[in-house]
């Protein structure tokens, strides 16, 4: 299930819109009241890397008798999968702590693990401070989660924060969790190698590795014969994804990967996130427009519009360079949308500044973006370099200032779909109305429909839009 009140995310305006976005909260489970198994219940917070994860995690649990439950009640086992991107995503996850501690204290046998981020960020720092967590596991740990969960039941505290620089969890196949059976995550790399100076992400999540690419194809086989019809392809950075067959020589670069998961079916949707303006190549857009069924949609952080800001940040890119790579999608994919992330108030940005990134949500015309305003993370480059110097209340003024504008960029980029009729993937009932289905045409925008005779989530329909908000297009089935 998901929540409509997001706690972590600023400037998203509807679950729909949070879905493949940065930061959300999802709490998990399938049945509940499996016989003669033990439970686990788990929330998972973050980025879809989380949740991605959380599915590697059910899998690794299940092959030792547990099966996840909703009901954290029934649960012998309580995991929470966390984020630390942002002081609040943190705040978050030690409020929900305060939730377990009063279950803990009604059933004492029950375990409590912190998994994820914040298990990498804190470490043993967790079991000085929270004394109700019984174990601490970091990104790269969970193949020995069996074994810790074991001497948690014999009453022992474990801690496994190592990374690694080969796992990618490449053999493991993902119990999917909480599905609408349609569209799926798919990992395809982990880590990041990039040091933007705001980002955690390189200290909690540790090197880039890309993953076998076979495995990758046959997990997205899988996933079509089941009756998915979307795969999302992960990674902090897919265009630097790489691999070579360490016996043959043989490559593969991000476009290759794209074009190999395409041709798992034409009926498959390929998407993919995120990709970073200073590697994302021509090659990719030109194999996105060989293939109908790789999803026209490219999500583009810009961060800032000001290439001092983008420097002091270490993106490696300037203004003239981004602009130079939206030119190029659109003279590629002229029927692309792209989104962004963008930070507002980093150390030192003027008024100015601030209206660069303005000027960039407006020139580039984003279909939306995910905002936040800076949020110091300890230990990063920015917070050893440069001062945290931009009230709170200006921050947070920007940052209304940005949503605002990214709202009526949002409903213009909308009104220009008034129309047009887009092929769309049923996923679900919309969250309004049991009488209407939604589900996204291939530049991501949720398009919603009256249900029609014979039609079910899993097909495609042919979509006339005729209604648009800011967030949604409103349409009928041709
Ligand atoms: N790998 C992705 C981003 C992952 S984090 C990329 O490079 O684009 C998701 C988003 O969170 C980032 O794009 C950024 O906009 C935001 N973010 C990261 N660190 C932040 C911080 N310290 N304060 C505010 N927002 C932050
Ligand atoms: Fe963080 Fe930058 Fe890596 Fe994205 S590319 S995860 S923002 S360091
Ligand atoms: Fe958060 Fe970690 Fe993802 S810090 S955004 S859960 S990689």
């Amino acid at each position: 299930m998901l929540y409509d009140a997001n706690p972590t995310l600023e400037g998203v305006k509807t679950i729909d819109e949070a879905r493949q976005g940065s930061v959300f909260f999802k709490e998990y489970g399938v049945l509940s009241n499996s016989p003669g198994l033990k439970h686990f219940y788990i929330e998972s917070y973050g980025c879809a890397m989380n949740f991605s994860d959380s599915e590697i995690v059910a899998s690794i649990l299940g092959d030792v008798g547990y099966a996840p439950t909703r009901n954290m009640e029934e649960s012998d086992l309580i995991l929470v999968n966390t984020c630390s991107i942002r002081e609040k995503a943190e705040e978050t996850v030690r409020k929900r702590l305060k939730v377990f501690a009063l279950m803990k204290r009604a059933r004492p046998g029950i375990k409590v693990g912190i998994l994820g981020c914040m298990a990498e960020r804190l470490k043993k720092q967790w079991l000085e401070e929270e004394k109700l967590v019984d174990l601490v596991v970091g990104p790269d740990a969970y193949r020995d989660l069996p074994n810790l969960i074991g001497g948690a039941e014999e009453g022992g505290r474990m801690v496994n924060v190592l990374l690694s620089r080969e796992e990618t969890y490449a053999d493991i196949s993902p119990v999917r969790l909480d599905s609408n059976g349609v569209t799926g995550f798919i990992s395809i790399m982990r880590g990041c190698d990039n040091m933007c100076s705001f980002c955690v992400v390189p200290f909690t999540r540790g090197r880039e590795r890309s993953r076998e690419p076979f495995s990758i194809v046959a997990e997205a086989r899988d996933l079509f014969e089941k009756g998915y019809r979307e795969v999302t392809l992960l990674g902090q950075n897919v265009d630097s994804y790489k691999w070579e067959n360490p016996e043959t020589g043989e490559r593969a670069d991000f476009a290759d990967l794209l074009a190999m998961t395409a041709a798992v079916h034409p009926d498959l949707r390929i998407r993919f996130s995120t990709s970073h303006p200073k590697d994302m190549t021509d090659k990719v857009l030109h194999t996105m427009a060989a293939h109908e069924n790789i999803c026209k949609y490219i999500h583009l952080p810009v961060q800032s519009g000001n290439s001092r800001i983008l420097e002091m940040m270490n993106r490696t890119y300037d203004r003239e360079w981004y602009m130079e790579r939206v030119e190029s999608i659109r003279r590629i994919l002229p029927d692309a949308a792209i989104s962004s992330d963008i930070i507002t108030g980093f150390c030192s940005e003027t008024e100015e500044e601030h209206q660069d990134t303005l000027s960039m949500v407006e020139w580039a015309g984003y279909s939306m973006s995910y905002m936040f305003s800076y949020s110091e993370r300890p230990g990063t480059l920015a917070a050893r370099k440069y001062a945290d110097d931009i009230p709170e209340e200006v921050k947070k003024r920007r940052l209304s200032e940005a949503i605002a504008l990214q709202r009526a960029v949002g409903l213009r980029y909308n009104q220009g779909e008034i129309g047009k009729t887009f092929r769309v993937l049923i996923e679900r009932d919309s969250s309004k109305s049991d009488q209407e289905f939604c589900g996204r045409n291939s530049q991501n925008s949720m398009c919603v429909f009256p249900k029609k005779e014979g039609l079910k989530p899993g097909d495609y329909v042919m979509v006339r839009i005729k209604e648009v908000t800011s967030a949604t297009l409103l349409g009928e089935v041709m």
